[in-house]
């Protein structure tokens, strides 16, 4: 099976490639050209709140160092996967040291000079983050300076799965593979964009979803959210970055996190986004950037 980045595939996940490919290819050696699988080139400043992280210590340009995506969720804090920070930090069982992350927002093209760099001060993780599993995938990076002038994303509130009924379509955003990866073993061959990408995604029924991957022997749990269908998904790169909607009001409402998947656009395996509607993800949010957890009094 090749699991691309998902829980079977944890200790592939856990090398600093994320966006490598079965093999361990890094995307360095991968062309420069189109899609995310199945989707289209951003203009430019369009979705401002989308976050390359960078790790300076994998390349000679951000096009080479960017491994991730993320969120901008206020202005001092970058909402990502846990599997795409758990490897960083100054702890002696980490392999990158945080003085080498770098995020950037208000970027299209990753070659350019767009939007706002900065370092970050500190990363938290879910505490009940599993790699084993993927259950938890979700950590928030501190900056060390603010964001100016670009509007955060805004997210689902704690508790409440109104944006998730089956059938709608949510945008996904990044600068991942869009190469097609098939489910069963061998590589579809990578591709990585220098310009992010978009698709519309529909949200899967969690039967449907569950059902799916309950043939592979593996679990969706509360904690995870299902999109995507044939050629249409998110893949190795897009980790940690938005699955979101149009606000009614100005903005974008965001619901998911790129988790994992098995292959990437493969059909009868949709996308799998952690799941902010959970409220142990969202008061996890909540509570790393002083916000107010949701009681299930209040959501019940
Ligand atoms: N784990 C991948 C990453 O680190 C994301 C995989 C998403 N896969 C999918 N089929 N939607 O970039």
């Amino acid at each position: 099976m090749a699991l691309a980045g998902g829980p079977a595939a944890v200790a592939a996940t856990k090398r600093l490639p994320i966006k490598s490919g079965p093999n361990g290819l890094s995307r360095a050696s991968g062309g420069v050209t189109t899609k995310i699988v199945g989707g289209t080139a951003v203009p430019n400043g369009k979705y401002k709140f989308q976050a390359a992280l960078l790790a300076q210590s994998f390349g000679t340009n951000d096009f080479e160092r960017q491994y991730c995506g993320g969120s901008l969720i206020t202005p001092f804090e970058v909402l990502t996967a846990a599997h795409c920070v758990d490897f960083i930090g100054d702890e002696p069982d980490d392999e990158i040291p945080l003085s080498d992350l770098r995020v950037v927002v208000g970027r299209t093209v990753l070659t350019s000079t767009q939007g706002q760099k900065r370092r970050a001060a500190a990363i938290d993780i879910h505490p009940k983050w599993n790699p084993n599993t993927f259950s938890f995938d979700v950590a928030v990076v501190h900056l060390a300076s603010p964001i100016s002038r670009i509007a955060p994303v805004q997210l689902v509130t704690p508790g409440v799965d109104a944006l998730e009924r089956p059938g709608t379509l949510a945008t996904v955003t990044g600068w991942g593979n869009t190469i097609q990866q098939p489910a069963g073993p061998g590589g579809g061959g990578t591709n990585f964009p220098d310009r992010m990408r978009e698709a519309r995604v529909p949200i899967t029924s969690r039967a449907e979803c569950r059902t799916a991957y309950a043939a592979a022997g593996l679990a969706i749990t509360a904690t995870m959210l299902c999109a995507g269908r044939t050629n249409l998904d998110t893949c190795q790169g897009d980790s940690g970055g938005p699955l979101f909607f149009k606000s009614a009001g100005p903005g974008y409402i965001q619901a998911g996190i790129t988790s994992w998947g098995i292959g990437c656009g493969a059909t009868g395996f949709p996308g799998v986004y952690t799941r902010l509607s959970n409220r142990g993800v969202g008061n996890f949010i909540l509570a790393v950037t002083g916000g107010v957890p949701v009681t299930s009094a209040q959501a019940a």
